[in-house]
């Protein structure tokens, strides 16, 4: 496997998504702070970070919801800058949002929830992702997306609907948040299986849990990129220095330069 801590001199490989030096306000705060990540295709990321860190806020970006427009730096996926490029356009190019709470949708059915972006609208290919994230098709498919579904549910609906879409790029918020544990297995085959198909996907979580399902990832803090890595060493750090966070989402002075520093100095 190509190693992501390596930048190869001959690489066949490029990283499937750039974030290069984000910045974005909201109002007078500066939520992203001169970000730069890179995803690589066919890998899990995570994005870890506490409560107001920036994890959403990154993720609205990426897809471009209103709102989160006005940035500086540049996000390119497949080399083409997503700049000015709405949220259908995005979505065209192969990049989805499984929402930290999903959205209700009154009086349409998960049949045609499911149905409107997948690939294969067959009933065998609608019943395969609901049974993928442990949902029986004969009690679902033909139920509303609505307040009858449990927030886990909805969850759970959502991320057969990914599964269908079959996408390129899938940012999923929290997926374990709402889920109970026997659900949460269920979620982890599914990630496991986008990225057998070959998606990327970026795990947004401050879940340990949720952490070791990633291949590599990147530690934020106050918008600022802490740390990044493969994630027995991201997860050292996180759990030493982040549980509990004992300056209130605000990097110590002085210690993300050192840390950016052993970043650089492994090479990553
Ligand atoms: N529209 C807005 N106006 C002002 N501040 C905002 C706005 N949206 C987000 N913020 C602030 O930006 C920061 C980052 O928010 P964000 O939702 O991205 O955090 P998060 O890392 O996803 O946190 P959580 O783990 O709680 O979901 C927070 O301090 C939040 O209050
Ligand atoms: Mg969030």
């Amino acid at each position: 496997m190509q190693s992501m801590d390596e930048t190869p001199a001959t690489s066949v490989s490029h990283p499937i998504l750039e974030i290069d030096d984000l910045v974005l306000d909201m109002g007078e705060k500066r939520v992203l702070d001169h970000l730069t990540l890179e995803f690589w295709p066919g890998h899990v990321h995570a994005v870890i970070g506490p409560n107001g860190a920036g994890k959403t806020t990154l993720a609205a970006t990426i897809m471009g919801l209103a709102g989160y427009t006005q940035f500086s730096g540049d996000i390119r996926f497949g080399g083409e800058s997503l700049r000015g490029l709405g949220v259908d356009q995005r979505a065209a190019r192969g990049i989805t949002l499984a929402w930290q709470e999903p959205a209700r949708y009154e009086g349409l059915t998960i049949r045609s929830f499911i149905g409107a972006g997948a690939r294969d609208r067959s009933e065998a290919a609608l019943a395969d992702v609901l049974a993928r994230v442990g949902l029986d098709p004969a009690q679902y498919l033909d139920r509303a997306v609505d307040r009858t579904l449990s927030g886990g549910e909805r969850k759970r609906v959502e991320l057969a609907s990914i599964l269908a879409i079959e996408p390129r790029l899938v940012l999923m918020d929290e997926p374990d948040s709402g889920i109970d544990v026997e659900a949460l297995n269920r979620i982890f085959d599914a990630i496991k299986h986008l990225k057998a198909r070959g998606a990327t996907v970026l795990l947004i979580t401050h879940s340990l849990a949720v952490l070791r399902q990633a291949d590599h990832a990147f530690l934020i803090c106050s918008g600022k990129l802490m740390k990044k890595g493969l994630v027995g060493k991201i997860e050292e750090f996180f759990g030493d220095a982040c549980l509990p966070c004992s300056h209130q989402n605000e990097p110590e002075p002085g210690k993300r330069d050192r840390d950016l520093r052993s970043v650089a100095e492994d090479g990553q």
